[in-house]
């Protein structure tokens, strides 16, 4: 697995600065708070759909992913970015790639939590906490769209890399 060679410095490109991560933290109860009903309802939207159904099979992996989805979540919201985080983000792209997951597929499930993220923030919070708050959840959840992405797409270079012309594959959507 590639690690990626200074999470600080991203985290300075996405502006997750103290303030960012003070805004994170405070919001993290209230996200822990209804975060089994957003997971619940991300894998009941993608199941609606013929192509997100393949990929996940039976339904009856959907608890064991759910706790590994919640469990992600928030560890990205804890904003320790610690090694545990950046391995965690790295690997799911990997798992992702090797899934053959599309990345039409793939950025839907970012931008379903991302929306769940803002609408919960809203309903929540008041006053001029909010739009520092929306903010800090657009730079986490891209933090970790890129980590999972960036490890995504370098899988995909290597297999390009490796593979005889006519053998390279088209990601599909
Ligand atoms: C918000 C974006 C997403 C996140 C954070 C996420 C997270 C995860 C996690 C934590 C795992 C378990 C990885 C492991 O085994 O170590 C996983 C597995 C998987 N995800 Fe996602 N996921 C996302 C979106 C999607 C979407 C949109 C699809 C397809 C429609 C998808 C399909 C899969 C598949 C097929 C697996 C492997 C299942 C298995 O091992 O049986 N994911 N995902």
């Amino acid at each position: 697995m590639e690690k990626v060679p200074n999470i600080e410095g991203r985290l300075r490109l996405l502006g997750i600065d103290m303030s960012a991560r003070m805004d994170a933290k405070r919001f993290l109860p209230v996200f822990e708070a209804h975060v089994d009903r957003i997971v619940a309802h991300f894998y009941d939207h993608m199941y609606s759909f013929a192509e997100a159904r393949r990929l996940f099979g039976d339904p009856q992996n959907v608890s064991r992913l759910s706790e590994r989805q919640k469990q992600h979540w928030l560890r990205l919201f804890s904003c320790r970015f610690d090694a545990e985080y950046v391995r965690g983000a790295l690997h799911i792209g990997e798992v992702h790639y090797a899934r053959r997951v599309p990345p039409y597929l793939y950025l839907a499930g970012y931008n379903f939590f991302h929306c769940e993220l803002i609408r919960l923030a809203s309903a929540t919070i008041t006053g001029i906490e909010v739009p520092p708050l929306l903010a800090a959840i657009t730079r986490l959840v891209t933090l970790d769209m890129d980590l999972a992405l960036s490890a995504y797409t370098r899988e995909h270079w290597r297999a390009v890399a490796s593979a005889p012309e006519d053998k390279v594959e088209v990601l599909s959507g």
